[in-house]
């Protein structure tokens, strides 16, 4: 008697043409194959989907080489800020440097003060001639200079990924 109802339970189909039953048994198998499917999908979009693992694992930065304009868009004797490059352009007659706002010290950007003609760091106080070698507060080097060039169409091209030595510069 015990193994007729029992039975009744998992083959409904005879009874009553219905397919499935809400038996203990068939709830946990669906739930298993439902955690089984869900955990193939998670894989698979992390394998194929977007950002997935044939997506390329890189940083998209702007080029560190870049045209900042004609050299007569920079007034004679003066250090222009472009800080979203994070760089002094310093014309000196018709000599110019690219120079790093970045701080040797812990690397706060640098501002330049007309008055005094330097550079000067607001965060621990480092100074730094025109020219980027420090002289006062606890910068140990002086900022990093770029290389500087002249492209095929007449404009200054700084390249941030090419530092050059202190006396470098580019005449035109
Ligand atoms: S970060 Fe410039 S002086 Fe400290």
């Amino acid at each position: 008697m015990e193994i007729k109802e029992r039975n009744r339970s998992y083959t409904s189909e005879k009874e009553g043409g219905i397919w499935f039953s809400f038996s203990r048994r068939n709830i946990l198998t669906l739930a298993g194959w439902g955690l089984f499917f869900a955990t193939i999908g998670a894989y698979l979009s992390q394998i194929l989907g977007y950002k997935g693992f044939f997506y390329p694992k890189v940083l998209f930065e702007p080029s560190p080489r870049f045209s900042v304009g004609e050299p007569k868009a920079f007034p004679e004797n003066s250090v222009t800020t472009l800080k979203s490059r994070k760089i002094f352009v310093v014309r000196d007659g018709n000599s110019f440097k690219a120079i790093s706002v970045v701080c040797q010290h812990l690397g706060c950007a640098v501002e330049f003060s007309r008055e005094k003609n330097i550079f000067e760091c607001p965060c621990h106080g480092s100074k730094y001639y025109r020219n980027g070698v420090n002289f006062a507060g606890p910068a140990p080097r002086p900022l990093d200079h770029f290389e500087v060039v002249l492209d095929d169409s007449g404009k200054l091209v700084v390249d941030t990924s090419k530092k050059v030595p202190l006396e470098t510069e580019l005449v035109v």
